[in-house]
């Protein structure tokens, strides 16, 4: 059974100081869970600090971006290796920020999913339609091609390590979510495409996380879908009551270890 993931994106919020307060509330309200995988991503300048905080803690620490070779004269970048070095654990690539706002192309991603795994951490790699495709038609379209070049060279064994995260664009930010029924056809549209580009096994392991204006309101319902395994989630992340009440989602039957009558 796949472990629900639940990742907090903090995206450019935050200074040292708020990160710490923030992540001391969050150890505090989060000690409990032994089910759910716990992720924040804070902004790189926090990283040092919230890595030495949640050692020893449920909660693991992602970055939101990284560059894909190792060293180099590259002014301004920071590098996988370095991110584990600092206590990172997971790396959100190709959120549609950056390939917004920073022109990020599928092979440019590619590149840092390769790099990413090759320094032993796991990509977060996010794909998802702007409105404008999704009411062309295209929406199937871009998400084959966006997966399909994300994952390019990518071994099944190293499958093991990726996570997929669903944001239809234009729910990020907006308050407008997906309904439950959306995000749960792309998610088995993503699990298909999983099992044509693997197998089986790795469409089944394989965690595909919904995100876009997730809140403590909506987690249930998109968490009783099948094939969402967890929420990457942004505003509602950067307060402590509420990413608390999002990874403490009401479980769904099929994840209660309570027999059936
Ligand atoms: P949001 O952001 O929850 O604020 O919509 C989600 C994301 O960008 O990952």
């Amino acid at each position: 059974m796949r472990k629900p993931l639940i990742a907090g994106n903090w995206k450019l919020h935050k200074t040292i100081a708020q990160a710490t307060e923030l992540v001391n509330s969050l150890l505090e309200k989060l000690a409990d869970v032994k089910d759910v995988e716990i992720v924040v991503a804070p902004v790189f300048t926090a990283l040092p600090s919230v890595c030495r905080q949640s050692q020893n803690s449920a909660i693991m620490v992602a970055a939101q971006n990284c560059y894909p070779q190792t060293e180099g004269a590259f002014t301004g970048e920071v590098s996988a290796p370095l991110l584990a070095d600092c206590g990172c654990r997971y790396v959100i690539l190709g959120h549609s920020e950056r390939r917004q706002l920073f022109d990020e192309q599928d092979e440019f991603i590619n590149e840092k999913v390769l790099s990413v795994l090759a320094a032993g951490l796991r990509p977060i790699l996010c794909i998802g339609e702007t409105l404008e495709q999704r009411d062309s038609g295209e929406l199937f379209e871009v998400i084959a091609y966006q997966l399909r070049f994300g994952l390019a060279e990518v071994t099944a064994e190293q499958m093991t390590d990726v996570v997929i995260a669903y944001e239809p664009v234009w729910a990020i930010g907006t308050g407008k979510t997906a309904t439950s029924e959306e995000a749960a056809e792309v998610h088995a549209y993503i699990r298909g495409l999983l099992q044509g580009l693997f197998d089986h096994e790795v469409a089944e392991q394989t965690r595909i996380l919904y995100g876009g204006s997730v809140k403590p309101g909506n987690i249930g319902e998109l968490m009783a879908e099948a094939d969402i395994d967890g929420a990457l989630v942004g505003g509602a992340s950067l307060n402590a009551e509420d990413f608390s009440a999002i990874v403490h989602f009401p479980k769904p039957l099929r994840m209660s270890n309570t027999p059936l009558p």
